[in-house]
């Protein structure tokens, strides 16, 4: 691997994330956890992470300099994520900006945090969860058992940094392409439900992800550019 460089096994932690922004700036820390006590999601959500279920990890990069890769670091992430997951099934796909999903149902997040001199990229992908862990999600939601799929921790920790690696150094050389991103997020030209953090939901029909990596919707009444940050959308079944 060109970046990552060590990988720090924790029992417990309250968030890889936090822990990472707290102890590290060391380019290509790894930091996994077998169970966080303050997972943390996007937009201010929480991040249920069960002992022993799931793969919850962070990684440490420094900053990228051009400002088109740190645009594009969240999108160019799920790409990683979803091409492992696809090695297993062709149904994963990703939901923009970058939670990966089968059949309607979320099996993993990622949280890119880019700071002053370093970026952070926290993974966490449901992997050994039952029915019943699932009622404690406000969302649909699978894990790769779930699903049929029965691998190690370990092994699927090393396809997952080995993934995110090879895409981390594409993004900061100039070679992640948007359009590999749209080719694994099948949203274009479907019907969506946007809901802003503050004001209200709307709907429009997905037009794409430009350069950017923002979302362009046609709202009928204009044309509406998302930053992935401060939105969550939903396809709408018609
Ligand atoms: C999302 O809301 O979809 C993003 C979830 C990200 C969860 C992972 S688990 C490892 C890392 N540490 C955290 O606290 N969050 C991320």
């Amino acid at each position: 691997m060109k970046h990552i460089s060590k990988v720090v096994y924790l029992d417990k932690v309250d968030s890889t994330n936090e822990y990472l922004k707290r102890i590290s700036v060391e380019h290509g820390l790894c930091i996994v956890a077998n169970y966080q006590t303050k997972g943390r999601g996007r937009r201010g959500k929480s991040w249920i992470s069960l002992k022993g279920k799931g793969l919850y990890l962070s990684v440490l990069f420094r900053k990228p300099s051009s400002l088109d890769s740190i645009k594009l670091l969240s999108l160019a992430m799920g790409t990683a994520v979803v091409r492992v997951l696809r090695s297993f099934k062709e149904a994963f796909y990703l939901k923009w900006p970058n939670d990966v999903c089968i059949k309607g149902k979320k099996i993993c997040g990622i949280l890119p945090e880019v700071l002053k001199d370093r970026v952070i990229v926290g993974i966490g992908v449901n992997m050994y969860h039952s029915e019943s862990d699932f009622s404690l999600i406000d969302q649909p939601t699978t894990s790769l058992s779930a699903e049929g799929i029965s691998i190690d921790r370990d092994e699927f920790l090393g396809m997952i940094l080995t993934s995110v690696d090879t895409y981390f150094d594409r993004l900061i050389s100039g070679k992640f392409n948007v359009d590999e991103y749209e080719s694994l997020c099948p949203l274009k030209g479907k019907r969506v439900v946007i809901a802003k953090d503050k004001g209200k939901s709307f709907e429009g029909i997905c037009l794409g992800v430009d350069m950017d990596g923002c979302l362009i919707v046609d709202t009928g009444l204009g044309i509406e550019r998302l930053i992935s940050s401060d939105v969550s959308i939903r396809v709408k079944d018609v």
